[in-house]
């Protein structure tokens, strides 16, 4: 079986960090590491009553989300970096006055990983976006897709680490659908005869792959997935949208460093 390593924050001074191995998720060995309860669900609450996305400033229009992401932005790096610095004071307002949760993210993640530095991405003195806030409604899905910004996003100096983790917080849960399944079955160039013309990737590519459906994630949950093995969302079927907030890091193996960046 294929199982994610799931524990609560709350027991993270009593476990043996050892138990904990990043090494296990880069490599496969573990589909996912869950950890529950990093931020406050009350927190959790205040954030999506902020975003008010019927009527929010925060969103633009039919947008589903708060923030750059880079991905989109793979051959136009000026504007990410402009969107970025744009983005800084809306993420400043949406968390004013609460422990921001990007930072509550690091801190969860230096927890887990003593021996490493973590820093906010950045190059010649501009900041990568520190995360990116989605809102997902009911009959939203994610198809199946890869993250690997070792070859999307070749242009930008995050291009260059050696490993990628996924960190997705959950802010809001729906009341059913929107599970993360992750594939066993991490990307390769010749995958991408089975990309589809927009988004994602034909199902064909994992018809037999094994996978795991994360259960029953809740608010304040953090998962941290390799994103360069396949994965998806289901679709969204309860009336509260799914809300989460995303970012990468980024591992530098020899210098025991981490950078941040959406
Ligand atoms: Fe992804």
């Amino acid at each position: 079986m294929w199982t994610p390593k799931i524990f609560d924050y709350s027991k993270i001074n009593s476990m043996n960090i050892n138990s904990i191995n990043i090494d296990s998720l880069i490599n496969g060995k573990v589909p996912a590491i869950i950890i529950q309860n990093v931020y406050d669900k009350k927190m959790c609450k205040k954030i999506v009553d902020r975003l008010n996305f019927e009527k929010s400033t925060f969103l633009n229009g039919e947008s589903n989300h708060i923030g750059p992401f880079l991905m989109s932005y793979a051959t136009r790096r000026n504007d990410y970096f402009d969107d970025a610095k744009k983005h800084e004071k809306i993420f400043e307002s949406v968390f004013s006055q609460l422990k921001s949760p990007t930072i509550k993210i690091r801190e969860a993640i230096g927890d887990i990983l003593p021996d490493y530095s973590i820093s906010s991405a950045k190059e010649l003195k501009k900041f990568y976006s520190c995360c990116i806030i989605r809102i997902h409604k009911k009959g939203k899905l994610i198809p199946i897709h890869k993250d690997d910004v070792k070859y999307e996003g070749i242009e930008f100096g995050v291009s260059k680490i050696d490993h990628q983790i996924s960190c997705v917080l959950h802010l809001q849960e729906s009341e059913s659908g929107g599970d993360v399944i992750i594939f066993k079955k991490k990307w390769v160039k010749e995958n991408e005869k089975f990309r589809n013309i927009d988004f994602g990737y034909s199902s064909q590519l994992v018809k037999s792959t094994e996978f795991c459906k994360i259960p029953n994630l809740k608010s304040g949950d953090l998962v941290l997935i390799n994103p360069n093995y396949y994965h998806m969302v289901t679709k969204i079927t309860g009336n509260s949208p799914r809300i989460t907030l995303g970012m990468f890091l980024g591992i530098f193996e020899k210098e025991n460093s981490i950078i941040a960046w959406a």
